[in-house]
């Protein structure tokens, strides 16, 4: 069980007793008789499915519906592919906003190729089956986690070499993680933003429109978030940055202020900048020392400059730095502006530099992740008459094991030393 009672994992038993009871109840609401069924392959080992393939078909004939394990190549519409592709397109909410379905697929065939997932069927499906088959993605979408097996995931979705580079060198690329349409879009309504507020950096980027929020949650970033800061690592601080030609403004320096010499062996802090234009050396990109984080302390005046490099990555791509790693802001040489978004995460037990706000009609239109990221799934900062929050205490530890043991096997690291038995601290 690594998800709260109110969420559950793709295409698992609570899953599907979930989407029984959601046909089952609007039973008079169904419309015309529709089937659809679904086969994702290579689902994650711990859901114990048959071969590691998930699939279900839910039939409605106008009298009775059911909803079963199994796929139907005969249903009306069918979706094979990719659990972990699947499970990105699973947690997209607000199908029903226009171009939204395109919008998903683009990214999801930016991340896993152009056959991740395939639709197919008989035909047949009516329009109100549409429909619905959207208002129960979404239904469903609000309370779907990510894949809690870190090892599994990043695997699957080709960031097993990022994770042990991130580990080594202190940070990594991971390019095109989104598509280029996808950049233009948030570099315009990054400019938008800044321009309203007449700024050249701002924090709480996230609150500033839908193509934030989606940023914020990429999974391939969150993976190394993931990795790197444990689960229930909260935003830091989403900010945006303009910059037009000239040095570089930001010196060296790392991003844990007020942090005590010597950094602690784990990483505190993260961060992973967007190129939303291509990042050469002209356009005054981020320059890292690699290994630098292994000091565990801050660079003196004048060290490190002739050790570092320039972070160089097509547009669409993220850098993702942490743990103290040396780096400052290049010169640019080249006409035009590059624009950024900062990606800051801090490891879950931390203070955040931006208040974060739980709006729940944001909440309602992300899925857990944006939650989890806003500090939902933990138990800081909550407590009721009857006392603390056990649950989300209990849960987050558990969750917190197997992540770290899954990063153990990345790492070719072996069983994890025996910890402190939270469970006991709950009974
Ligand atoms: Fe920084």
């Amino acid at each position: 069980m690594h998800t709260l009672p109110h969420h559950f994992e793709f295409m698992s038993d609570a899953w599907l007793a979930e989407a029984r009871t959601w046909f089952e109840t609007r039973r008079d609401r169904l419309g015309e008789p529709f089937s659809v069924s679904e086969r994702m392959t290579d689902a994650p080992p711990h859901l114990g499915l048959p071969e590691d393939v998930a699939s279900w078909t839910v039939r409605w004939d106008g009298q009775e519906v059911s909803v079963a394990r199994g796929f139907d190549a005969s249903a009306a519409a069918t979706c094979e592919g990719d659990y972990q592709a699947a499970l990105m397109a699973a947690q997209v909410v607000g199908l029903q906003a226009p171009g939204a379905v395109d919008a998903m697929l683009r990214e999801i065939r930016t991340v896993f190729g152009p056959d991740a997932i395939r639709f197919g069927g008989a035909g047949g499906m009516p329009e109100s089956a549409v429909r619905l088959m959207g208002t129960f993605h979404d239904d469903m979408g609000r309370r779907t986690v990510e894949n809690p097996d870190l090892e599994h995931r990043a695997r699957r979705q080709g960031l097993t070499r990022h994770i042990r580079e991130m580990e080594e060198q202190g940070y990594t690329v991971i390019e095109r993680a989104i598509s280029e349409t996808f950049a233009d879009q948030v570099r315009e309504a990054t400019l938008r933003t800044l321009t309203q507020h007449q700024a050249t950096t701002l924090n709480w980027m996230t609150y500033h429109g839908r193509e934030f929020e989606q940023l914020v949650q990429n999974p391939l970033l969150m993976t190394l978030i993931d990795a790197s800061l444990g689960r229930g690592a909260v935003i830091a601080s989403i900010s945006a940055i303009r910059r037009g030609p000239g040095p570089g403004f930001i010196p060296m320096h790392t991003d844990y202020a007020h942090v005590p010499e010597p950094y602690p062996e784990f990483s505190l802090t993260g961060v992973g900048v967007w190129a939303l234009e291509d990042w050469t050396v002209a356009s005054g990109p981020t320059w890292i020392v690699p290994g630098s984080h292994k000091h565990r302390r801050p660079p003196r005046p004048g060290e490190g400059h002739n050790q570092g490099v320039p972070v160089e990555m097509p547009k669409g791509s993220v850098v993702y730095f942490h743990h103290g790693v040396w780096h400052w802001q290049g010169d640019r040489t080249e006409a035009g502006e590059r624009v950024t978004i900062h990606s800051h995460f801090n490891r879950g037990i931390l203070r955040s530099l931006e208040p974060r706000k739980t709006d729940v009609q944001m909440l309602h239109r992300n899925p857990p992740r944006l939650g989890e990221m806003l500090g939902e799934d933990d138990w800081f900062d909550k407590m009721s008459a009857a006392g603390r929050d056990y649950g989300r205490f209990a849960y987050m530890a558990r969750l917190q094991a197997f992540n770290d043991a899954k990063k153990r096997e990345i790492l070719g690291q072996g069983e994890a030393p025996a910890g402190q038995d939270l469970a006991a601290l709950v009974s």
